[in-house]
């Protein structure tokens, strides 16, 4: 097998579990093909690690084993089975039929994120080591799905992986129905993180008026209809989205009428909502990452404070807030501190009632903090 060999000390992160060797961490000058098996030796030589390549990312090893390569040909069909019965462990199938199978580094199928809506697998890979290491996945993933029946695979960008492109479907999220087209490049599947957030929206959503930001398809909106909200308002700029939102309203039998949806730029629609003095009961604030790289953190930091004071500035007074952040660069204390101040900048106060992250079919491990990426701080606004 092809050998690399580390000249930055990592040993004891690699031993610990850490997944990802950055290519500056390496002697100079190694070159293999995309999804290429290696082993890191320490600069002693002794083997730490096996992985496989990736010939233009900054992480040029993804590990998949500590020490030498001990499992063969069986070992990606052995570790989705894993992966997979765990998942149904935890979850209901009878009323959640969408949720990450296999969840890249935490799974130990590093740069694999796999979801399944129903009888389509949805496969996301982190750069083309990733894609070619698992160019077998298509022909191992339906026996892998047992006792679960899989038809059809396709990759974030649409491609088909195995079985034929899929159309639109209908899935099931903790009962609630919700229409997705899996084939369509990245946005027509769910943001699976957020179920047990949604639901724990729901617990807290009777009787009040929920302002639901960057809705998507609906998501946070339909579980606070059920949970008996006097009104749910949608706020998101794709108009698809919104067009969905409201199928899936209807979809589940939950009253258009008093839901609202605006095809809007959340920041616009906050400031002449403050500017009328306009106030929800309960506030859900879920924008996309601000801060995809940690050089645009700063930049980040200060869009989550606008945001941030313009959500409390709409909460009413003892209304609910929840702050969500999917930015791994941005930590829990982080969006905290921005909540925090952002209230203090109004005259206000933010209490935390609960730091939340990702479901339980998203794991996070001690080796990988990069993995946890989703916060979602539910708080009251003094
Ligand atoms: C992380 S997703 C929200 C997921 C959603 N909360 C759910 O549970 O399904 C972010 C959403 O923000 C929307 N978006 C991005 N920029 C926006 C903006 N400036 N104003 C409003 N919506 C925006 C995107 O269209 C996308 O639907």
């Amino acid at each position: 097998m092809p050998e690399v060999t580390l000249r930055k000390p990592l040993d004891r992160a690699i031993r610990a579990g850490a997944p990802w060797i950055f290519r500056d961490a390496l002697e100079p000058g190694a070159k293999f093909r995309d999804g290429e098996l290696v082993t890191v030796r320490s600069a002693d030589g002794r083997p730490l690690a096996s992985g496989f390549w990736d010939a233009k990312s900054p992480i040029a090893v993804r590990v998949l084993e500590p020490g030498p390569l001990r499992h063969g040909a069986g070992e990606l069909a052995h570790r989705l089975r894993g992966a997979l019965a765990r998942r149904l462990a935890m979850l209901d199938t009878a009323r959640t039929n969408a949720f990450r199978w296999a969840h890249g580094e935490a799974d130990r199928l590093p740069g694999l994120h796999l979801d399944l809506y129903d009888g389509v697998a949805v496969a996301r890979f982190d750069g083309s080591g990733a894609r070619a290491f698992y160019g077998g996945l298509g022909k191992v993933l339906t026996a892998s799905a047992k006792p679960l029946r899989v038809h059809s695979a396709v990759d974030r960008e649409g491609h088909v992986i195995c079985g034929d492109a899929p159309g639109t479907i209908t899935v099931r999220e903790n009962g609630l129905q919700f229409e997705v087209s899996p084939g369509r490049a990245s946005k027509g599947g769910l943001f699976l993180d957020q179920r047990e957030n949604r639901e724990r929206v729901e617990a807290m959503a009777r009787g009040k008026s929920v302002l639901n930001l960057f809705g998507y398809t609906g998501g946070f909106s339909l579980y606070a209809a059920r949970g008996g909200a006097a009104s749910t308002d949608t706020v998101d700029v794709s108009k698809p989205a919104l067009a969905a939102a409201k199928r899936n309203f209807t979809l589940n039998r939950l009253p258009l009428d008093r839901a609202v949806f605006h095809a809007a730029d959340a920041f616009g629609f906050l400031e002449a909502a403050a500017a009328r003095g306009q106030r929800w009961d309960l506030v859900v604030s879920d924008p996309p990452s601000f801060a995809p790289s940690k050089a645009s953190l700063p930049a980040a930091q200060r869009a989550y404070f606008r945001l941030h004071r313009l959500d409390v500035s709409v909460t009413a007074p003892g209304g609910i807030l929840c702050a969500a952040s999917c930015s791994s660069h941005v930590r829990r204390e982080d969006l905290l501190g921005s909540v925090a101040d952002a209230a203090r900048a109004c005259g206000r106060r933010f209490e935390l009632l609960d730091m939340r992250g990702a479901g339980c079919d998203h794991p996070v491990i001690a080796a990988f903090p990069e993995g946890d990426y989703l916060k979602f701080a539910i708080g009251r606004v003094r």
